[in-house]
């Protein structure tokens, strides 16, 4: 179906027969729409806490020796990084569940010396099988061929497209067997090379010659009488032949769902050969695929224009949901200048999913590449990111569990404001986090809207990117640290920016940040803190241990109209600064029992 948005509220569909099914989700207001829509389409999976620290990759990390080297440069110049990635450089002649042996001979001890220092490690997988080794030599092939898992061409041959590694065939994920084949494939790899999560790309599936290496025959599925404006001009250009023969149906059907069937398979092999909450990133999506993995918005370049773009493509995905998504930060083609970078750093910090990616040919993007005021202007979003986390962890569970947006556009959260309709330059995380990114070359202010009806310009130097917290809200932050694995330990603090009448409320969901279904299972903490009256509570709603040796460091409160003669928590008098903001500093009240902050005007 091809679907035309006219510029009256009104929609073209041009379909060439079959059956559909329309569903319409009546709201009333913008964040219903969605819920509704996830109760048909399922609600978003839960990630892995430290998937959302940061994550470096490039096409070009060419052998392991390299590869360490970036960790270790960023690790010198004190950047928080959680995940390191590696492309195709990794696989032996590009092909998946193999390792180049010169280059990559040592990935296996690589991985384990990641995992050491508290980080993680992920790899592409392409889902084309090369299809060209001796016999013998390649067992996915091999096994693969016995199983009968590959997609078929129109006279029931194995349909062999071209991909990186040269000619290659289609696993078909909607058939069992492939599922289980797939799940061997990883378990087999992973026994060898310990990953903790899966890029699934060129799962359109992509492929560099149009429909197979034989062509595709002529037929209505091929040119059917109606070829909507797809890239290249027929169904079967950058992709395997419409005719093609899946278990489920023709590729016709399926084309669409290639990635989506690709992911399920992916996240439910992972699931069972970890024993943990998987992460998958895919480049294709479909509605659903919130439910089993994470989604980048492919090979953008770097340039401003793309930068901008970026933010419409996040909040969409928040909308299907996707909340966990970005885009390459800093851009993935062509070449990156200083001040994009920084700049695109800033807004990536707020990307649900934070990934800086790079394609081969171009100059390197990793933080350290940069001068030292690039360098502190992108260190500091990294620690703004950080510090955020259990906020940020606190509303994925809120997705998860009740189709909340995580990356939010204004006017879902201000949906009777005309003017928040159109806000592509600005969003929010949650409720209560306004971002406020500089999207221009050389620009240091930026415009900001005012909901009251007033723009207002701040001052956005290339070290600041401006942050906002709406009155009423209270954020719960922790010190930042290298990795989620350390600073999951440090203290918490809370933000909190009292209303007009003086109060405040916010949450904090916290578990271990990788065992399957800890909501379901009860397996979590769940604290509440409300702020009013001079003073702000905790309330445990839920402790199940996760919050044990865990501590309040301090917290700061806006909104507090003059100095407070003293302070005390849990009753004992405490050390406090206030210029504006009140900033209570040094507490060690245990986060798993209620606490009491309060100050005496
Ligand atoms: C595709 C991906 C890109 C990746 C490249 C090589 O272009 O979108 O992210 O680096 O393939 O694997």
């Amino acid at each position: 179906v091809e679907v035309m948005l006219q510029p009256t509220p009104a929609l073209t569909w041009v379909s060439t027969g079959g059956i559909l099914d329309l569903y319409i989700f009546l709201g009333p207001n913008p964040q219903s729409v969605i819920r509704q829509y996830l109760q048909v389409i399922g609600y978003p999976t839960m990630p892995p806490y430290w998937s959302l620290g940061f994550h470096l990759c490039r096409w070009g990390y060419t052998t392991t020796t390299t590869t360490r080297k970036v960790v270790e440069r960023m690790h010198n110049a004190s950047f928080p990084l959680d995940v390191q990635w590696n492309d195709l450089d990794y696989a032996d002649k590009r092909r998946i569940f193999t390792y180049d042996p010169w280059r990559f001979g040592d990935l296996p001890q690589m991985v384990k010396e990641f995992h050491e220092r508290g980080m993680k490690y992920i790899l592409i997988l392409d889902p084309g099988i090369s299809s060209t080794s001796p016999s013998g030599t390649y067992p996915p092939f091999d096994h693969g061929l016995k199983r009968d898992v590959f997609i078929k061409n129109a006279t029931g041959n194995i349909l062999i497209g071209k991909v990186w590694p040269g000619p290659t065939a289609f696993p078909d994920f909607t058939y069992p067997e492939t599922r289980k084949w797939w799940e061997d494939c990883i378990r087999d790899f992973h026994s060898k090379v310990p990953v903790d999560g899966l890029w699934i790309d060129m799962n359109e599936p992509a492929s560099f010659v149009q429909g197979s290496v034989e062509g595709c025959p002529d037929n209505d599925l091929e040119n059917p009488p109606y070829t909507p404006r797809v890239v290249g001009g027929q169904l079967n250009s950058g992709t395997i032949c419409m005719s093609a023969q899946q278990n489920l149906s023709t590729h016709y059907n399926l084309h669409n769902m290639y990635g989506l069937a690709e992911a399920y398979a992916t996240n439910r092999a992972f699931t069972n050969v970890l024993g943990k909450r998987p992460f998958v990133l895919s480049r294709s999506s479909y509605p659903s695929i919130g439910r089993y993995s994470a989604v980048w918005t492919g090979d953008v370049r770097s340039d401003w224009e793309q930068l901008r773009f970026s933010i419409p493509a996040v909040l969409q995905f928040s909308l299907f949901g996707v909340p966990l998504v970005g885009a390459d930060i800093c851009g993935f083609g062509g070449n990156t200048t200083e001040e994009l970078c920084v700049r695109w750093m800033q807004l990536g910090a707020f990307y649900p999913f934070m990934r800086n990616h790079n394609d081969k040919p171009n100059a390197p993007q990793e933080p350290y590449v940069f001068g030292q005021k690039a360098q502190a202007a992108m260190r500091s979003a990294l620690n703004l990111r950080y510090s955020l986390l259990p906020f940020l962890y606190t509303l994925f569970h809120h997705a998860h569990t009740s189709a909340d947006t995580v990356a939010r556009p204004l006017f879902m959260e201000f949906p009777t404001d005309p003017n928040c309709q159109t806000i592509d330059r600005q969003f929010l995380w949650g409720s209560s986090l306004l971002i406020s990114p500089v999207l221009e070359e050389g620009a240091v202010d930026h415009l900001f809207f005012f909901s009251l009806g007033q723009y207002l310009l701040l001052p956005a130097p290339l070290d600041t990117i401006n942050v906002h917290v709406k009155e009423g809200h209270i954020i719960p932050q922790q010190e930042p640290a290298l990795t989620t694995t350390a600073s999951r330990r440090n203290p918490f603090f809370l933000t909190v920016a009292l209303s007009a009448g003086g109060w405040a409320w916010g949450d904090l969901f916290w578990d271990d940040g990788e065992s399957l279904d800890t909501y379901e299972m009860g397996n979590y903490c769940y604290v509440t803190f409300i702020a009013g009256e001079s003073q702000i509570v905790s309330d445990p709603l839920r402790l199940n241990g996760a919050l044990d040796g865990l501590i309040l460091g301090g917290l700061q409160v806006f909104g507090v109209p003059s100095s407070p003669h003293y302070v005390l928590a849990n009753g004992d008098f405490s050390v406090c600064f206030f210029t504006q903001v009140l900033t209570v500093t040094s507490l060690a009240l245990p986060m798993s029992e209620v606490f009491t902050v309060q100050w005496a005007l």
